[in-house]
């Protein structure tokens, strides 16, 4: 498979003029999920990065729903109303009328989408009667206790509600205003939008549906359990399994949705596989996760980003490991890992197993390469710990008294030359500065390792991390050439010891590493590629596949693929700590040439050439339910293609020993990748 992919924002728009054409077909999209501008993880970034494409092709004919969160929306939706004359508003109107709170506006993020967040508390007087409804119709029966799947009922009742009253406005305004007649689709995602969906296929409500799953409910907790998933995904009595876990409830309303679509798509090929099994329906059309891929004016800024953000982390170091600062910054290495905390399903176990090797390789082959390993895993804690605030502040009065001295001597070596003396070291740097720069080396010292994480986690004595780094004897001793750092928290530029983003702190790392087990797609890899920093996956996530599919030797683009489905344990865990150590060997000229390749791939993620798909399942859900419909935004899917051969030149070699420029072609001089990095070296000023 191909894709093609537009080639230009300026394009997109030339074919759909924001909306134009789904204005004038008088076409209409929901989309709609609990990650609406509410952030929990993978999915908020779907549908936040995909809002610029989707409104360059839908324009105000595109509306996101959601459940209103309050901590979340007030800073990413700006509340206005509809316009006059506009169904939407009409609707609304009518939904306020019953009683359900509901505000409407704008996402402040790129392509500005409509929102439209339903308050759930103000439809949980319904509460009971949805059920009932619920039970009638799909003999589902949800616990009283189980607040996640009430709130889901609340919110999928309210939004079939909603969707019934505005396609009964939108024919009316269609013949009053001698319009075509409406051709609405609504795209849920996930079981915890799927009741929206399930109350309007028993409604028998006239509106296409289209249902995503991210991922199965049974097989998010089958593999958490340490099952062999994929060999025995054929085996599983799914209602069993399902009612042991007691999310009989939650699943039944997975499956009825995935059954009741009229397109049922997941996110990659392998969900698609497990959905089959798991839900007992193959996906009609696979639809892959983009981004929203941004490209800098200076084509190589994405580097100087990853300098200058490497600095942060640089900072961020000095102050954990002071008074153990034995180890040469710019011999050092960042690799990290982050996500949902799922131990088992993001790999987190096989990490720290491999961390535990790659350190035995180091101290053997090259004592002088130190690597930090990050592990950002959000879980509850207890604030920051002491030691490891005292450290950041340390350092910051070793800073301020150094910089009152460098003050100090340039005003002391200015009068005196003024006056026509050059200064002697001793009235230069004096006694004085002396004892002030030594007492902030004193406080410095410290009689404690470094500590592995930098906050005070609750029950830490069962969590998982600190267990396998308890296990793997890496406690940041002078002798580890691995070091390590949970930071139990997801990173924001607010946080007083961290002071930088996610996207910032990824840019200025070196590797990613995402051994996942259960992963349906995977963002987290995905990101990395479009930062140009190079990442390890593996072959049972979503993302891991589609690059193997799509990449010849994704390696030599830094995308190293650890096989964790036909191999055993130990042998994933030797793959993965060797690749670690393969990376280390890269020195730094190799390692710039290699984040130019990966930084390559972003075309093929970014969701102008995956847009595609959306487009597509859309269009065969119309088909379903209106058969006249043609679909005259075809052109689209037939542009150029985008594929990536192997780079001619070697990937950058593994031994230091080898040739400082790429390798020679064995294609001959006309080899065009190596020309490429050849080229982007120069601009970039290395020789
Ligand atoms: N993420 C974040 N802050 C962090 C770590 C991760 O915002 O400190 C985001 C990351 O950018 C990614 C998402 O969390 O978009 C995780 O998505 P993924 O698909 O990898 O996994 P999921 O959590 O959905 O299973
Ligand atoms: C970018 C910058 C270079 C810098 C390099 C560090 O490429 O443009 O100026 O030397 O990053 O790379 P490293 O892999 O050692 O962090
Ligand atoms: C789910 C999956 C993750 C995927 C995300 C977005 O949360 O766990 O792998 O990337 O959805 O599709």
């Amino acid at each position: 498979r191909r894709f093609s992919r537009v080639e230009s924002g300026a394009d997109l728009k030339d074919y759909f003029d924001r909306g134009d054409i789904a204005s004038r077909e008088n076409r209409w999209n929901f989309e709609i999920a609990w990650e609406v501008a509410n952030k929990v993880g993978g999915i908020y970034t779907v549908i936040r990065s995909k809002a610029y494409v989707s409104t360059e092709e839908m324009g105000e004919q595109l509306c996101l729903m959601g459940p209103y969160k309050e901590h979340c929306a007030r800073t990413e939706m700006e509340e206005i109303e509809f316009p006059r004359g506009n169904p939407l508003l009409d609707a609304v109107n009518i939904m306020r009328s019953r009683g359900y709170k509901i505000h409407t506006g704008r996402w402040l993020v790129d392509g500005n989408p409509q929102l439209i967040l339903f308050d759930i508390g103000s439809g949980a007087w319904k509460l009971d009667q949805f059920k009932s409804d619920l039970w009638e119709k799909c003999h589902v029966g949800v616990p009283h206790l189980d607040v996640e799947t009430n709130d889901a009922i609340i919110l999928g009742f309210m939004i079939a509600e909603f969707l019934e009253e505005f396609r009964n406005r939108a024919l009316d305004y269609s013949s009053v205003h001698e319009l075509q007649t409406p051709r609405i689709v609504a795209h849920f995602h996930e079981w915890q939008a799927g009741v929206g969906l399930i109350a309007l296929r028993t409604r028998h409500i006239e509106i296409a549906t289209v249902f995503t799953t991210h991922a199965t409910l049974l097989g998010r907790y089958l593999c958490a359990g340490n099952t062999d998933f994929y060999n025995n995904l054929d085996k599983f009595a799914v209602d069993e399994e399902a009612g042991k876990r007691q999310i009989y409830h939650r699943y039944c309303i997975e499956r009825a949705a995935t059954h009741l679509s009229h397109v049922f798509t997941t996110v990659s090929e392998i969900t698609g596989y497990e959905a089959e099994h798991l839900l007992k329906r193959k996906p009609d059309i696979i639809t892959p996760n983009g981004l929203n891929v941004k490209k800098f004016s200076a084509i190589h800024e994405f580097q100087n980003l990853h300098a200058v953000a490497k600095e942060k982390i640089n900072e961020f170091v000095r102050g954990h490991f002071y008074g153990h600062m034995d180890f040469d910054l710019d011999k050092t290495l960042y690799f990290f890992i982050a996500g949902r905390y799922e131990f088992g399903n993001k790999g987190a176990d096989i990490f720290i197993e491999a961390l535990a090797r790659l350190n035995a390789m180091l101290k053997h082959e090259k004592p002088d390469t130190t690597v930090v390993a990050f592990l950002i895993f959000p879980t509850k804690v207890n604030n920051f710990n002491v030691d490891s605030l005292r450290g950041h502040a340390v350092i910051k009065q070793l800073r301020d008294t150094i910089n009152n001295v460098q003050n100090s001597i340039g005003k002391r070596m200015f009068d005196s030359c003024v006056k026509g003396h050059i200064p002697s070291p001793d009235e230069i740097l004096t006694k004085d500065d002396l004892v002030k720069i030594k007492r902030c080396m004193f406080a410095m010292q410290r009689d404690s390792m470094p500590p592995v994480t930098t906050h005070n986690i609750v029950d830490d004595w069962n969590d998982p991390v600190l267990g396998a780094i308890r296990r793997c004897n890496l406690f940041n001793s002078v002798h580890d050439r691995v070091k390590m750092v949970f930071h139990p928290e997801f990173l924001t530029s607010t946080n007083p010891l961290f002071g930088i983003d996610y996207e910032e702190f990824v840019r200025g790392c070196h590797l990613g590493v995402f051994p996942s087990y259960y992963e349906p797609w995977g963002y987290t890899p995905a990101e990395c590629t479009v930062m140009g920093i190079p990442s390890i996956t593996t072959n049972l996530s979503g993302f891991g596949c589609f690059m193997n599919e799509h990449i010849c030797d994704p390696k030599s683009y830094g995308i190293y693929i650890v096989d964790r489905r036909y191999i055993g344990l130990e042998n994933s865990v030797q793959q993965l700590s060797g690749f670690m150590m393969e990376f280390a060997r890269l020195n730094r000229r190799q390692r710039i040439i290699q984040r130019n390749r990966t930084e390559r791939l972003s075309d093929l993620l970014d969701w102008r050439t995956l847009g595609i798909y959306y487009r597509q399942a859309r269009v065969k859900a119309l088909q379903a339910v209106y058969p006249d419909y043609v679909d005259e935004g075809s052109l689209y899917s037939s542009r150029s293609t985008l594929n990536f051969s192997r780079p001619f030149s070697e990937p950058p070699s593994p031994t230091s020993s080898r040739h400082t420029t790429p390798a020679p072609s064995v294609h001959g001089s006309d080899d065009e990748d190596s020309v490429d990095d050849e080229k982007e070296l120069k601009e970039l000023g290395i020789k």
